[in-house]
């Protein structure tokens, strides 16, 4: 079966008892067994496992081309679960360039957990194969990555590790299983923020680990999720596994409208550079040509003028809010760096974009009237 339309059934049979074709949605927090102990209807406890929560993993597993899936409550208790489960004692390579919050559990949390960060340009491969050793647990990718869309060869990383013996992750959120399948590539795993694209409205949260592999490592992760509980409700499931259904049809329309601005603001003169992977002038386009199906509803701008300029231009706007997160219906616009705490990483004049589903003409004219004021 073609993508989209796995996205649509996967998971989503009619309900065998009401013959409901929308599917159920079980609150239970508890269910029905033998006084023996035996489950007679398969499940025991929410945390555990539980009806709606077992639809949407097999939805996730179909489209991410995966043996196993597992739902989390946020995309960080995905992370959190996976990296507790590692084998202590050892070190995790990381992309120098990723989402802040992962970066913080890493250099904070990572050590509390008996492992290392090893921070690397994961563009430069002598870079990362010199930074394995055989202490290295996991190689952990982002691309593209959050918010410089710095893209990272997944094929030609995953081919090490396995040379090596190290497994690969490929944090997706920002491609969503549309645009980019990493186990196809060669990865061992690949983390979602379903509280983006794959929720896709901003008002549900949601984490998934999707293996290629069902072995021991799924077996831990399950075990944490059950026993630290970074379980879901299942209202959240069932929010996600609505969104997944029509996943493939707004990610073609965030990324006609991210193209449109991303060209636009190219030929911009406050803009200095426009951060894109649909875009020529982006360093990494013939690998976003190989490894994405398209080029996805994100990018990042910068100012001629610098810092004041983009909180200016962000201030300005009216139908991008300022707001963090991404991947909903709405568009969105935020300095990233002003929000990264004490120790920011990201360029202090840029701008990151959310491009959501209004009409591309609307948004580029807010954006053209936001930009008038990066001139003070
Ligand atoms: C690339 C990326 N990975 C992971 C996360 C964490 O996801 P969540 O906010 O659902 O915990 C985010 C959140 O912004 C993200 O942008």
């Amino acid at each position: 079966m073609r993508f989209e339309t796995l996205a649509v059934h996967a998971g989503a049979e009619p309900d065998a008892e009401s013959g409901a074709i929308a599917p159920p949605l079980h609150l239970s927090t508890t269910f029905l067994h033998a006084a023996d102990g035996q489950l007679d209807h398969g499940w025991i406890y929410q945390r555990y496992d539980n009806p709606t929560q077992a639809r949407l993993e097999e939805a996730l597993a179909a489209l991410d081309c995966a043996s196993r899936s597992l739902f989390f409550s946020t995309g960080m208790a995905a992370a959190s679960a996976l990296l507790q489960a590692l084998p202590a004692g050892g070190n995790v390579i990381f992309p120098s360039d990723l989402y802040h919050g992962i970066r913080v559990l890493a250099q904070d949390w990572l050590p509390r957990w008996g492992l290392q960060a090893r921070f690397v340009d994961a563009t430069d491969l002598a870079s990362m194969e010199q930074a394995i050793d055989v202490n290295t647990r996991l190689i952990w990718l982002e691309t593209p990555s959050n918010p410089l869309l710095t893209l990272v060869d997944i094929a030609a990383i995953a081919v090490l590790g396995t040379s090596l013996g190290v497994p690969s992750l490929v944090d997706n959120t920002f491609a969503s299983p549309v645009l980019q399948s990493p186990l196809a590539l060669g990865a061992d795993i690949v983390l979602h923020s379903a509280t983006k694209y794959i929720g896709g409205h901003s008002d549900v949260m949601g984490g998934v680990l999707s293996f290629s592999t069902s072995g021991d490592l799924s077996e831990r992760c399950f075990e944490v999720r059950k026993l630290h509980g970074a379980s879901a409700n299942p209202f959240a499931s069932w929010l996600v596994m609505r969104g997944l259904r029509s996943l493939p049809a707004r990610m073609r329309m965030h990324c006609e409208n991210a193209m449109r601005i991303a060209r636009w603001l190219s030929d911009h003169t406050a803009v200095s550079v426009v951060h894109y992977p649909g875009l020529h002038s982006h360093p990494q386009h013939t690998l976003a040509t190989r490894q994405m199906r398209d080029f996805g509803g994100m990018l990042s701008f910068e100012l001629q003028a610098g810092r004041d300029a983009a909180i200016r231009v962000a201030a300005a706007t009216r139908l991008f809010h300022c707001a963090t997160s991404l991947g909903g219906c709405e568009s969105l616009v935020e300095h990233r760096a002003s929000v990264e705490g004490a120790h920011p990483t990201s360029p202090s004049s840029l701008l990151r974009l959310s491009v959501g589903l209004e009409h591309a003409d609307d948004l580029i004219d807010d954006l053209a009237a936001a930009l008038k004021f990066s001139h003070g």
